[in-house]
């Protein structure tokens, strides 16, 4: 962007920022408290926050780079909602105790662009912490390119499936199902599933009933 010169920038996050505030304007209730994790540059943070005035948004992410990426591109498009990020690992656990002090009180988790580019192990913790986390009636929202069993790959995911691959064997697109699966150990299911632009998708899941 051209007015934040000194903030790193990911041209994808720019590219799919404006679908996806406008799922998630759709998908939230007005006002409640949401997590990030895997926020990287902080720029679906910063843009999603001033799109969601009613909500506290509270950014995280495991490398000290996008720590730093986040703070600049926070104090350049400051956001009352916008809280300073969290360092979160989410193999590492416990995850910063402050999450969770008040019980399971975030009524949402975002996570973009993580399952694919992170050891297969992240995606298990990741709903394993959301489902230490989120409320009664909390979401769960992935966003980023997904395998589905009978649908076809486009050709441009198949190619950056191959190439993510070369670049670290533990990474890859991800199989919807084998998500599911994940979700359901720990008592989330599959509420939703919603085409993005670019061959991207958006899963929502929620508690089952009785499963909190
Ligand atoms: C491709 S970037 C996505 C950034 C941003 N969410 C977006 O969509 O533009 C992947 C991010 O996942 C983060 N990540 C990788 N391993 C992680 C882990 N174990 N726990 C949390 N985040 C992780 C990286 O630090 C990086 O910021």
């Amino acid at each position: 962007m051209s007015d934040t010169p000194t903030c790193p920038t990911s041209p994808a996050a720019e590219r799919n920022k404006h679908a996806i505030l406008a799922a998630l304007q759709d998908l939230l209730p007005t006002s409640g408290r949401l997590l990030e994790i895997a926020a990287g540059t902080g720029q679906h943070a910063v843009f999603c926050a001033a799109g969601l005035p009613g909500w506290q948004w509270q950014p995280s992410d495991p490398d000290p780079a996008a720590l730093l990426a986040i703070a600049a591109w926070a104090a350049a498009h400051p956001s009352p909602g916008l809280l300073h990020a969290l360092q979160i690992n989410v193999l590492v656990e416990p995850w910063p105790a402050r999450l969770g002090h008040a019980g399971a009180n975030w009524d949402a988790l975002y996570c973009a662009n993580m399952l694919h580019i992170a050891p297969w192990a992240c995606c298990a913790a990741l709903m394993c912490g959301a489902a230490g986390l989120l409320t009664e009636q909390g979401q769960l929202i992935l966003y980023g390119p997904y395998r589905v069993q009978g649908e076809p790959t486009s050709p441009g995911n198949q190619a950056f499936d191959v190439d993510l691959q070369a670049r670290n064997p533990a990474w890859g697109l991800r199989w919807l199902h084998d998500i599911v699966e994940q979700a359901a150990g720990v008592g989330l299911h599959l509420s939703e599933r919603r085409a993005m632009p670019a061959n991207n998708q958006i899963l929502v899941f929620r508690r089952r009933a009785g499963a909190a």
